[in-house]
């Protein structure tokens, strides 16, 4: 799915000059939109681990858990008798190599996952009892279900797309065109490589001031910043202690201009605090 649940634009939303013009980050990031089944064919309901295997973890090790092990995708099979259950269900957790994290997983689903993986979830026909038979029709589960939310992300957890994956935008209102387009927010990782801005996901909203400027949080790099409204340039940039994902303010307290962001972060898996961060230039002498 893309654009994705979250936008395009998020609910954030976006800043407007009394000139038209108005300026709006999004995000470009696909979503994986994918429906299970939820029955076998003689109508016996398909476990929950068994749906979430196949939601989550099929797209490497395969529908049949075989994996490809020449590929690097490893056959779960026996996984069991090489690794103890602790260490599966920590590997699920935390990811492993080139194995992306499942942290968004419930404690309940991750052992369901685990059972079925281990073989040690019930068969599906013994959820019924001995000779009875289940016909379809008795079956009042609908036949497929949503497997959730799910980024498609490469295995080092990025975009599963060329970049930019988060942008700012200024957009004309009175003609419809876009003025300019620029990446928003970087990840160290990437620039360390020399990587250029890539932008980031972001939640959190732009504030456009008189004096020509767009001050914005939003990104996953915990940064506010200051672009030029009339060419998408950075002119500014401050470190906050948790993400800005929040719409900035502005105020003006003895002719001294501040601007303001809630700091709580919490959003792309990023950390979560409780700051409110103001700045200003330095006071006049
Ligand atoms: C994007 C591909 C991908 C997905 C999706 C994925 N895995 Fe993996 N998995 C891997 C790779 C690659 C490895 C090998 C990791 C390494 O090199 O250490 C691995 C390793 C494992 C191992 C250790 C295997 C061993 O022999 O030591 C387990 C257990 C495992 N995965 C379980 C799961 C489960 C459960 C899911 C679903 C929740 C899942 N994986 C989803 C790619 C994936």
């Amino acid at each position: 799915m893309f654009p994705e649940f979250d936008g395009g634009m998020e609910w954030g939303g976006g800043a407007a000059d009394p000139d038209g013009i108005y300026y709006v980050n999004i995000n470009e990031i696909p979503w994986l939109m994918q429906m299970v089944e939820t029955r076998r064919a003689d109508g016996t309901s398909v476990p929950s681990g068994e749906q979430d295997y196949m939601a989550f973890c099929a797209s490497c090790h395969g529908l049949d858990r075989a994996g490809n092990p020449t590929g690097g995708f490893p056959s779960l099979i026996d996984v069991g008798s090489r690794k103890p259950r602790e260490q599966l269900s920590l590997i699920t957790r935390q990811g492993a190599g080139r194995m992306p994290a499942f942290d968004q997983l419930s404690d309940a689903q991750r052992n369901a996952i685990l059972d079925y993986v281990l073989g040690v979830a019930p068969p599906s026909a013994s959820r019924r009892e001995e000779g009875q038979a289940a016909p379809t029709s008795m079956n009042t589960t609908p036949p497929y279900a949503f497997s959730g939310f799910r980024r498609w992300s490469d295995a080092e957890g990025f975009p599963a797309i060329k970049p930019p994956w988060g942008t700012l935008n200024a957009v004309d209102l009175n003609t419809g065109e876009i003025k300019w387009k620029v990446p928003l927010g970087e990840y160290p990782q990437l620039k360390a490589r020399g990587i250029p801005p890539t932008g980031t996901e972001n939640y959190g909203g732009p504030v456009v001031t008189a004096g020509g400027l767009v001050f914005i949080g939003a990104t996953a790099d915990e940064t506010i910043r200051a672009f030029d409204k009339q060419t998408g340039a950075i002119l500014w940039q401050a470190e906050l202690p948790f993400g800005g994902n929040a719409t900035p303010s502005t105020y003006m307290i003895n002719g001294r201009q501040f601007v303001v962001i809630s700091a709580g972060g919490g959003k792309s898996g990023r950390p979560a605090g409780d700051r409110i961060m103001a700045f200003a230039l330095p006071e006049a002498k």
